[in-house]
């Protein structure tokens, strides 16, 4: 099997997993203020990106962009489970310059080239494959304009490697230290700052890292 048809796999399985957990969405708005309140590190680096042109990738339910529905920015939602965006479309009915995406899980083919000033991604990556976030890092250096950035909160659990990320605390994917910055490096990206942060209880299982792609 080839490195590509791996993460597709990998993201098929992700889609299924994610196509039903009405649990999960219907409760995740309640919380969303541990993203967005002024004081959390994920809203001191977002204050750094510039949201002029940006993507969210693996919006489930829309709720972090929602919270920037009062912003005349472009943004563009994108999600492997093709229900979260017909809901996304159904939630910003009458809001401008929003663009709600299904993908393929691996890849952001309905985004141009050099063409968003930012990229975030929150409660989603944490769960992905490294091979499918080396892909959207290779995505990610291609759709950034120089100078741009991108936002990720990505796993930082070592363990379990091999196995099914679902039996891993949290459900969070193997990600050893170091790995998500080889990668970044790979994909041409530089890696700004990184923040370590504990989940449920759990020191340090989680990392939200600020990535920026080189200036031209
Ligand atoms: C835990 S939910 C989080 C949703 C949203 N980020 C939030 O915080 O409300 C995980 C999301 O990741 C999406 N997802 C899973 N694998 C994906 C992939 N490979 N590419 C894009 N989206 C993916 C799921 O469909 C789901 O919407």
């Amino acid at each position: 099997m080839v490195a590509d048809d791996l993460a597709r796999q990998k993201a098929a399985a992700l889609r299924a997993d994610w196509t039903t957990d009405d649990q999960y969405y219907d409760n995740a708005d309640s919380w969303v203020g541990s993203f967005w309140a002024d004081q959390t590190p994920f809203r001191q680096m977002f204050n750094r990106l510039d949201p002029h042109v940006i993507v969210e990738l693996a919006c489930g339910r829309g709720r972090h962009s929602w919270q920037m529905k009062d912003w005349s920015n472009r943004k563009i939602l994108i999600d492997v489970v093709p229900e979260n965006i017909e809901f996304c479309r159904r939630r910003f009915t009458g809001v401008a310059n929003v663009e709600c995406l299904a993908n393929n899980g691996v890849d952001l083919a309905g985004v141009e080239t050099a063409s968003a000033t930012a990229l975030f991604c929150y409660d989603a990556m944490v769960h992905f494959d490294h091979v499918i976030v080396l892909q959207y890092l290779l995505e990610t250096a291609r759709i950034l304009k120089p100078g741009g950035q991108a936002l990720l909160h990505h796993s930082n659990y070592p363990g379990n490697p091999g196995g099914d990320y679902k039996t891993n605390p949290h459900w969070r994917a193997f990600m050893p230290g170091g790995l998500f910055v080889d990668y970044c490096r790979k994909a041409g990206l530089d890696v700004i700052e990184q923040r370590l942060i504990g989940w449920g209880g759990e020191p340090a299982l989680d990392c939200v890292s600020l990535i920026g792609k080189p200036a031209a």
